[in-house]
């Protein structure tokens, strides 16, 4: 099961979550040397909803540019996306975190599934915040390519399906990911 919806966000929603991502990233390219684009930390930030994890210890990263209106906004992205998935797939599903990522240019993500992390979970929601870039398609091992377009969500097994994003070039690619847990379809 590969499922893929599309404008499930504004385009106003993804030019704020890319912002809020993006300039960490420059922050962080801006504070260290510029050889550390894979350095995991500086590409990613925090943006799983206080309700989800209430004794979650705010940090530096996790409130990097966080106002009121990103809060808002991550919150409410967070409620459309799982209200959606559990009407249009019939499906139960707990979120375990949700991430903003910078794919940076010159990058890819090479073919790999989730079944080697420690952490447990089983499916993932990738929604695309930006296209002002060349490259950087999704794909499957078993040849599925997936365009990264602004408000484009997937839903799919990354525990048991590998995957990968092909080459990015000319500008960073920019996406809000979402990992879930205990999926059951009823
Ligand atoms: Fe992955």
């Amino acid at each position: 099961m590969f499922a893929v919806f599309d404008n499930v966000i504004s385009k106003e929603y993804c030019q704020i979550l890319k912002s809020r991502i993006e300039s960490w990233y420059n922050y962080c390219l801006d504070e260290n040397s510029k050889n550390n684009i894979w350095q995991w930390e500086k590409r990613v930030l925090d943006a799983t909803p206080l309700r989800i994890i209430p004794n979650h210890k705010s940090s530096f990263e996790r409130n990097y540019n966080l106002n009121a209106e990103t809060m808002r906004v991550q919150d409410e992205v967070f409620d459309i996306v799982i209200n959606l998935l559990k009407t249009k797939l019939n499906v139960d599903l707990e979120l375990v975190r949700i991430e903003l990522q910078t794919w940076p240019i010159n990058t890819n993500g090479p073919l790999h599934s989730h079944n080697e992390s420690n952490e447990k979970t089983d499916y993932n929601s990738l929604l695309y915040l930006n296209d002002d870039f060349n490259g950087g398609e999704f794909y499957t091992e078993n040849g599925l390519i997936v365009r990264p377009t602004p408000g484009r969500l997937t839903f799919f097994d990354g525990f048991n399906i590998r995957h990968g994003v092909a080459d990015i070039y000319d500008n960073n690619r920019y996406t809000m990911i979402f990992w879930w847990n205990n999926t059951k379809f009823k």
